[in-house]
């Protein structure tokens, strides 16, 4: 079997081609990623030695380079991970987030359906049900919550998700889509929460925790999501939606404590700045249905999987510093200090 993987030169895509290549060595994949500020050749450097992976630089929004990558490869599976994903950037500048995250769904799915391709996967987010209140912490989203997005970034991930189940409905397409709660672990951008104060913190830098740091995430480790995904494709039924996550909700307050207990740093550079506009203030996926359908279940404790990522960044420093380097720091002026969120 061929897999055709998108975006997977970024955080969760690149996880995911080390999990399908460990789980299932016989299948060949493909890699098509545009290489955005967020992609890193560098992450995927171990995989180019084997045989069975090939890497596509490319845009999914291109529609013409796409028919011509499908013509070319013929995959059987479709996984499409590639997208804008950090809601900050699509407050700032939302119009490259309908292009990649609706126009290269939509362009991916015609190419799906004109070379016959037996599944397409959308890897979508907890982010397009809104947010819940923080004082009623039995409420979670199901499958059957209305989608309800807060920010640019989440309104594009609903309309793909939704343009996915209109394709279904209309042409019988073969789509799955998975809607997961916030990952961390190897190999994720150092502009997100959780990389972003482990690198800050080893630098000795201020730790820019968003108003009063009390929205809660619910955190899973990357590989578990990997792995939902991965039962999903296989084994899940066309048309259906699947919420994964892992029950590990936090406030942003506690995971900055976490990640720096674990580094054996104080608390004192934790500067609580500016609040995100729209900033959602509590998400909590209820994972019952692929775990009762698919029989998926995390196996990695918070804890646990907050010391491996710590333990990971500790050793991959050329992998951060390399990416903290240049053009980096433009962004970074921009998002705090330009907001008179103070200077970091
Ligand atoms: P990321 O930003 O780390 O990686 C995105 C990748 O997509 C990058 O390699 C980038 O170069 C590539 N890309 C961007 N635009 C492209 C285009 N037009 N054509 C081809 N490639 C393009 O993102 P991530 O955190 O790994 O998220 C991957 C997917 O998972 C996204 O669809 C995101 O919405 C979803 N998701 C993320 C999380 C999370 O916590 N990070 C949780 C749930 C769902
Ligand atoms: O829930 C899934 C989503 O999780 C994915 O769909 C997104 O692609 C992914 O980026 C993530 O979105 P969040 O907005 O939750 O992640 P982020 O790491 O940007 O922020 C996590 C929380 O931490 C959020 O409440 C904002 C806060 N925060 C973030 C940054 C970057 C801070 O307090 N300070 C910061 O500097």
């Amino acid at each position: 079997m061929k897999l055709l993987v998108t975006g997977g030169a970024g955080f969760i895509g690149s996880n995911f081609i080390y999990y399908e290549m460990e789980k299932h060595p016989e299948d060949a994949l493909v890699c098509l990623d545009k290489l955005t500020y967020a992609g890193n050749l560098a992450t995927l450097e171990p995989a180019m030695e084997d045989p069975k992976f090939r890497f596509v630089q490319g845009d999914i929004a291109d529609g013409q380079f796409v028919e011509a990558l499908f013509r070319e490869e013929k995959p059987d599976i479709v996984v499409n991970f590639a997208a804008e994903s950090h809601v900050d950037r699509s407050i700032e500048d939302p119009g490259i987030f309908l292009r990649t995250n609706v126009m290269g769904v939509q362009i991916l799915m015609d190419a799906c359906r004109a070379h016959g391709v037996s599944r397409f996967h959308q890897v979508s987010t907890d982010e397009v049900y809104g947010d819940l209140p923080l004082d009623q912490p039995d409420l979670f989203f199901t499958e059957e919550t209305p989608v309800r997005a807060s920010s640019p970034y989440s309104a594009s991930k609903a309309a793909a998700d939704l343009l996915v189940q209109a394709y279904h409905r209309t042409y019988g397409f073969p789509a799955t889509i998975t809607r997961c709660s916030n990952n961390y672990g190897p190999y994720h951008f150092p502009e997100k929460l959780i990389p972003l104060m482990i690198t800050r913190a080893l630098a000795d830098q201020s730790l820019p925790v968003y108003g009063k740091g009390e929205n809660v995430r619910d955190w899973l480790y990357v590989r578990d999501h990997c792995s939902a995904i991965d039962l999903v494709i296989r084994n899940g039924r066309p048309g259906e939606l699947y919420n994964v996550g892992g029950h590990n909700e936090r406030t942003n307050l506690q995971v900055v404590k976490t990640v720096l207990r674990e580094l054996g740093k104080g608390e004192e550079r934790i500067t609580f700045v500016a609040d995100r506009p729209g900033h959602d203030r509590r998400y909590a996926i209820d994972p019952a249905k692929i775990e009762r359908e698919l029989g998926w279940i995390p196996e990695t404790p918070f804890e646990e999987g907050i010391r491996e990522t710590v333990q990971w960044y500790l050793a991959h420093e050329t992998w951060w510093k390399t990416i903290l380097s240049g053009e980096y720091r433009n962004y970074f002026k921009r998002m705090y200090e330009d907001k008179g969120r103070g200077s970091l």
